[in-house]
């Protein structure tokens, strides 16, 4: 390298070639993409010094965002379809008879209580309408595997989860775990999901509003199902009947994870989802 004039091209393919000496194949691979897709980026839109700076304060504002209960880099991947294309990228193998899976979100929290089957896991009534979620964890071939775990978790019909209202909701309202039985069945006695805004009140969420994109999820409710010798599972089921299924901010519907709340003789909604498991 000469340090006369350079050009850009040739200051991108140095940063390339000094990364040449990292040891660990797939970290050079990957941090050689990353700066020719940057270093590209930055020469297509002629990227000014003010705007360069501008992104680092938006990033700096995003991490100072982020603490256990709050991931404002993970909704701006959301939000960037950067978490949805991952999931692609690795789980989406259309000959697999597997239910899909979706994103994870940022309101999980491990270690929901163990509820018996047909429990309900409404610990605070906010008028959210009555609704069984009830089906069968079953095996590619539709075998039932009993002893399976559906870890469930959604929102509160005022829009939103346990974990963002403490203080008001209990910490476990809405959130449950249930062990399937013989016949691989497990049913869960709830409230319907209602679609809400995810956070907006940091950089994320004036990014939404800049750009002109709204900040909606449609209704769904998550669950992470896993079983010995399956890989886990992380998905949601959404509502067939919500606003947002073809715009959702962070681009996480599929045509197959939908399910009707179909309204009972009771006034209890119920929605029948089994999921099927890969084997490890
Ligand atoms: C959620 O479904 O809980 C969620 C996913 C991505 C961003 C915000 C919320
Ligand atoms: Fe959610």
């Amino acid at each position: 390298m000469t340090h006369e004039h350079m050009t850009e091209d040739e200051l991108t393919d140095e940063v390339v070639r000094r990364l040449d000496a990292t040891a660990d194949p797939r970290l050079r691979e990957v941090m050689q993409a990353l700066v020719r897709h940057l270093h590209e980026f930055a020469k297509e839109v002629r990227l000014t010094d003010d705007e360069w700076l501008t992104g680092i304060r938006f990033l700096t504002d995003t991490g100072h965002m982020c603490d256990d209960v709050r991931q404002e880099f993970i909704l701006l991947s959301d939000t960037l379809g950067l978490s949805s294309l991952v999931d692609l990228i690795n789980h989406s193998d259309v000959e697999s008879l597997a239910t899909e899976p979706t994103i994870l979100g940022p309101f999980y929290v491990p270690e929901s209580p163990w509820r018996e089957n047909g429990d309900s896991i409404v610990e605070y009534d906010d008028g959210g309408q009555a609704t069984v979620l009830r089906g069968t964890v079953r095996d590619q071939e539709g075998r039932p595997i009993s002893g399976a775990v559906v870890d469930i978790w959604h929102n509160a019909a005022t829009g939103f989860y346990a974990v963002q209202q403490p203080g008001i909701q209990p910490a476990t309202n809405l959130r449950g775990r249930f062990r399937t039985d013989e016949q691989g069945r497990y049913e869960v006695r709830t409230v319907r999901p209602v679609p809400y805004p995810i956070p907006n009140d940091g950089p994320v969420g004036h990014l939404l509003r800049d750009t002109g994109r709204h900040e909606w999820r449609a209704a769904h409710i998550h669950a992470k199902v896993s079983a010995d010798g399956f890989s886990p599972l992380t998905t949601h089921v959404f509502d067939r009947e919500s606003d947002y299924l073809d715009s959702d901010t962070v681009f996480g519907v599929k045509e197959s994870l939908m399910a009707d709340f179909v309204p009972g003789p009771d006034g209890v909604r119920v929605c029948d989802f089994d999921f099927t498991l890969t084997p490890e």
